[in-house]
């Protein structure tokens, strides 16, 4: 799949388990389940935007643009680690989620308007291709492994290098 339309997809996802998150209850099980899924697949998609995505797309057009988006994702990062290993979704953690969906609201649209075109041009439809299906096996394997949210607290030093 186009390496482009993989990501976007993802976000929309990501957008659906945070509108799930709100809606459910305080203090249930569910919500909790939720908070772990929506942080499980915001771990494993922040790698592999990391680990093969931006550094595709590097180059002088789009190097400051992404030197933002790693420290984005480093700080979605650290509020994904205060949370991993809550057993329930009280006030604070509310509040922790709902400013880790501001951050990661943010995050998409500067992907979304400014890098993912730029990278649509400097890689081309082939190319995309390539990258997209590597991402998704990527995921596969990251999400097969189980919970990779549990990897998060070992990259909150600094920025993933790209
Ligand atoms: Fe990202």
């Amino acid at each position: 799949m186009d390496a482009i339309k993989f990501l976007t997809e993802q976000h929309r996802e990501i957008d659906r388990l945070f509108d799930d998150f709100e809606e459910a209850s305080g203090g249930t099980k569910k919500k909790l389940q939720l908070c772990r899924e929506i942080s499980d697949l915001l771990a494993a998609h922040a790698t592999i935007e990391e680990r093969i995505f931006y550094p595709a797309t590097k180059d002088a057009r789009t190097k400051e643009k992404l030197r933002e988006a790693v420290e984005e994702h480093l700080s979605v990062k650290r509020i994904i680690a205060d949370l991993v290993d809550l057993s329930e979704i009280d006030d604070e953690a509310e509040a922790k989620m709902s400013v880790m969906r501001e951050q990661k609201e943010h995050h998409v649209e500067e992907e979304e308007k400014e890098l993912f075109p730029t990278a649509r041009k400097l890689l081309g439809a082939e190319r995309l291709e390539e990258l997209g299906k590597e991402m998704e096996d990527m995921f596969g394997e990251l999400m097969a492994a189980g919970e990779p949210r549990m990897q998060v607290p070992n990259e909150t030093d600094h920025p993933a290098q790209i």
